[in-house]
């Protein structure tokens, strides 16, 4: 194992636990939305967020295990999952298997995976509020929101089946999935009391794994097996969903993820050896299978 597959399972375990304590138990009432809270929850997923989170904490001088740290990236976590279930329903990209499992609105209902995606997007905040940062707050909920996260996917629905070009997928793709992955990691850096000089370095890195993630997320879709992916492979090109691939083709893609992935591990260079983790995790996130 790798440097951050090592480091992925050490968060995993951490962060599911955390979790574990958070999320409000199944028997407690209504219990039908709390289990389905639970459900996509705890289906498996990789933790990369959490994980962006404690590296770049780390790379700017913080502790592992940082009581703050490991609050952030449970909520990030949490608002990822949302994402998730809400990008699963039936009226956005209408998909049966996420993280291996049967996706919420297939396992309980499409009412309550809307309310549980809405659970856990409001509960992430909450918890995000015991850190008692503001500015950690609205760096958050401005990466999830029009100008971010929402506005990606707005773009996203609305391209389906429509001849796009290469600056709307760059939209897209910037905001319904960079955005997120670079407030991560300037969450981490910020409760770190990174200086702006870090902070700019750590946004750029965040800027270029983030967009590496999702044009390699594309390229999964079409290349690997639903086995594999544990959600539906090729039911992008089944959607005419807007893609990398279907914009500049497979090799281009791959070239754009490797490039993109070259500048993110030169950001993460200016930490020196804090920076190692952040190097090893922009290379996960081109190399990854799942
Ligand atoms: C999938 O994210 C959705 C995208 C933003 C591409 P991940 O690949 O991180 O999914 P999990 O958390 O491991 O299930
Ligand atoms: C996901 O993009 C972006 C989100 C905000 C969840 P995709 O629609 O490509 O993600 P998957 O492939 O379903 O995980
Ligand atoms: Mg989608
Ligand atoms: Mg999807
Ligand atoms: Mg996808």
């Amino acid at each position: 194992m790798n440097n951050a597959d090592t480091y992925l399972k050490k968060v995993a375990v951490l962060i599911d636990s955390v979790l574990e304590n958070l999320l409000p138990s199944e028997t407690v009432y209504p219990t039908s939305i709390h289990t389905l809270m639970r459900y996509s929850t705890f289906a498996g997923g990789k933790r990369v967020r959490p994980a962006l989170v404690m590296a770049a904490h780390e790379a700017c001088g913080g502790k592992f295990g940082d009581e703050m740290a490991i609050l952030a990236g449970a909520a990030l976590e949490m608002f990822h999952t949302f994402s998730l279930i809400h990008d699963d329903l039936p009226c956005m990209d209408d998909d049966d298997f996420r993280r291996g499992k049967p996706t919420a609105h297939r396992a309980f209902t499409e009412a309550l995976a809307v309310l549980g995606g809405d659970a856990l997007c409001i509960f992430a905040f909450e918890c995000l509020a015991k850190t008692g940062r503001t500015d950690l707050i609205a760096e958050i909920a401005q990466a999830l929101g029009t100008h971010g996260m929402l506005g990606g996917q707005v773009v996203d629905i609305e391209s389906e089946n429509k001849p796009i070009d290469r600056q709307t997928i760059e939209y897209i793709h910037k905001n319904k999935t960079a955005a997120l992955i670079r407030a991560s990691l300037r969450a981490g850096a910020m409760l770190a009391q990174a200086s702006d000089e870090e902070l700019a370095h750590i946004s750029a890195y965040g800027n270029a794994v983030g967009l590496a993630f999702q044009v390699v997320d594309d390229i999964l879709d079409e290349e690997g097996t639903t086995e594999q992916l544990g959600k539906d492979a090729g039911s992008d090109r089944a959607k005419g969903k807007a893609t990398f691939p279907a914009v500049v083709g497979i090799p281009e893609s791959k070239k754009y993820a490797a490039e993109l992935i070259t500048r993110a591990t030169a950001e993460a260079a200016y930490f020196g050896k804090r920076g190692e983790l952040l190097k090893d995790l922009a290379n996960f996130i081109r190399d990854r299978v799942s």
